[in-house]
């Protein structure tokens, strides 16, 4: 089998010939149809994420065909089309992950293959109707945006929504997500293009987050959010205290620009806002936001399609974050 490796942080992945996978007891081998990007993989090449052990093949996000099952594992897996949740060991709390959670793609080999060898209960059936490159771009993305704006955020029908940095790829869909919904979904971007993107998709208007005077125009055109999604954090992360409705909640399920540079604890307090951290999903969360998106009839947003071969110029066009949606390597 092929796999695209990381065998040193800050070098170029190599694509290697590798043994073809066995199953394992309670595990299946899937032959990937195509893998997509997250900015996780981006951060493990650049060496800015925790617990990095080369050599190991990247990726998080993947869809293909089951076609070994190992031991315990129900037959009826083998030959089916599906997706693979990539969060592992979630644990019994709906709250927060266990110790023992990882995310595929390290330190356990990921998608970023032909093969890859992942416990059963991680699947679920393909979406009906879906490319392959649809399917993988799910995963992560997805679950993501679907427990930080419903299980953490509680958005409901009529609320007013700020979605920070659309063109990213769990931005993209909590914006769908949130127009599905009912809500009245804002966003901010570095640029004009990707908001008028996002108002082709329902979003009521945006914001340049690099315009000093964003917030004051915020306030005067939409009501105040009652709920913020971001993953930006750092310099402009007051500014979202400052935006939010009294009541109001700002989840984060991520910080691009860094730790805020201040926090207006009285601002806080005095606006009895909620501030909430998210990570991923539970499989609970994972099922209930696939069949949210095929309720729905969602489709992932795709910026760009590449060959597995050409996984490095994925990675090296994440550095500048110039895409809507996501980046997927098309494998089968
Ligand atoms: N906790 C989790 O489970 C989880 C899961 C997925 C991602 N994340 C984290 O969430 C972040 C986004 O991930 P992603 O996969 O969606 O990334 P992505 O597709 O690479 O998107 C990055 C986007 O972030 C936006 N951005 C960058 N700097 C910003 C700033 N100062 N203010 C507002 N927006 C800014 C940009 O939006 P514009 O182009 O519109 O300006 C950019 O396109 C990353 O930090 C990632 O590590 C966490």
């Amino acid at each position: 089998m092929k796999a695209l490796v990381l065998r040193e942080i800050k070098t170029p992945l190599e694509l290697a010939e590798r043994p073809s996978l066995k199953s394992s007891p309670g595990a299946v081998v899937v032959r990937m149809q195509a893998a997509a990007l997250t900015r996780r993989d981006y951060w493990i090449t650049q060496g800015m994420y925790p617990g990095v052990k080369p050599p190991v093949v990247l990726g998080s996000d993947g869809a293909g065909v089951v076609t070994a099952c190992g031991d315990g594992v129900d037959s009826a897996w083998e030959g089916r089309e599906v997706i693979v949740n990539p969060g592992l060991n979630w644990g019994d709390d709906p709250s927060a992950q266990s110790a023992e959670f990882t995310i595929l793609g390290l330190p356990r080999d990921g998608t970023f293959a032909t093969e890859v060898l992942i416990p059963a209960s991680q699947l679920h059936p393909k979406p009906a109707g879906w490319t392959w490159t649809e399917a993988a771009a799910l995963p992560v993305a997805g679950v993501t945006a679907y427990r930080a704006m419903f299980a953490q955020g509680g958005l409901r029908a009529g609320e007013t929504i700020l979605i920070t940095g659309i063109g990213g790829g769990v931005a993209t869909f909590a914006l769908q997500y949130a127009v599905a919904v009912g809500a009245k979904a804002w966003v901010t971007s570095s640029s004009p293009e990707k908001i008028q993107r996002a108002i082709e998709m329902g979003a009521l208007g945006g914001f340049n987050y690099r315009d000093e005077n964003w917030t004051k125009e915020m306030a005067q055109q939409a009501e105040a959010p009652n709920l913020i999604i971001d993953s930006a954090g750092g310099a402009g992360y007051a500014a979202l205290v400052n935006l939010a409705a009294p009541g109001g909640r700002i989840v984060n399920y991520g910080a691009t620009a860094g730790a805020p540079e201040k926090l207006d604890l009285f601002k806080v307090f005095w606006k009895q806002l909620r501030l909430q951290g998210s990570t991923m999903g539970s499989p609970q969360d994972f099922a209930d936001m696939l069949a949210f998106v095929e309720k729905h009839d969602l489709r992932p947003i795709i910026d760009q399609e590449f060959p597995l071969e050409e996984g490095n110029a994925a990675i090296e066009r994440m550095a500048s974050s110039p895409q809507f949606g996501k980046y997927v390597l098309n494998i089968g």
